[in-house]
């Protein structure tokens, strides 16, 4: 029931609230508040997304996001995250899904990501898409030192 009520729509300035309380709920180094802020309304390459969901109120709520960086010819996938009460819903897949349709159309040749070592779980679904690593950034995360997987989508098909 919760799948078919969920949408993805682009993100706005009344939704950051709520984006900030999933990425807090998701990262060991969330991003600001005003990062996001930033993203929306100061960032010209930058295509933040949400998806959200109707709860048992009827009340509309974000329940995961997505923010790509467009960039000449390439997509950066800078975050993605679904709020941990609605993991497993396919709302991960719906974003990317999205982002990489919209990118492909707008001219993206390609889409890559980094993602730490350990997080198996995104990894499965970056490769479910057929993302591929191709590279390491040594001791990126700063809070642990742990590696960055570096995983790229090439070519991007729609
Ligand atoms: C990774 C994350 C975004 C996945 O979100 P989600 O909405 O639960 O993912 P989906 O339901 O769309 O899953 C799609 C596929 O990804 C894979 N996947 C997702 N979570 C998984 C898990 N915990 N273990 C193994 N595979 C997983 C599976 O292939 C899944 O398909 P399936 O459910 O049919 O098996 C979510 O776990 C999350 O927010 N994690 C914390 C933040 C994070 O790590 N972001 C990525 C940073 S690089």
């Amino acid at each position: 029931m919760m799948e078919a009520s969920q949408v993805v729509d682009i993100m706005e300035l009344q939704d950051v609230e709520q984006v900030y309380a999933i990425d807090v709920l998701s990262f060991s180094l969330p991003w600001s508040e005003r990062s996001y802020r930033f993203e929306l309304t100061e960032n010209d390459n930058s295509h933040p997304w949400v998806a959200e969901a109707v709860n048992a109120q009827g009340e509309r709520q974000v329940v995961g996001m997505i923010v790509v960086w467009f960039i000449i010819d390439e997509l950066h996938i800078a975050t993605i995250a679904t709020h941990p009460a609605f993991r497993r819903l396919n709302i991960a897949r719906r974003l990317l899904a999205n982002a990489l349709v919209e990118g492909a159309a707008l001219g993206a040749e390609k889409a890559f990501l980094e993602v730490r070592r350990n997080n198996l779980a995104a990894q499965a679904l970056y490769q479910s898409f057929g993302f591929v690593v191709t590279g390491v950034r040594p001791r990126y995360y700063l809070d642990t030192q742990e590696d960055a997987l570096l995983m790229t989508l090439e070519p991007l098909k729609n």
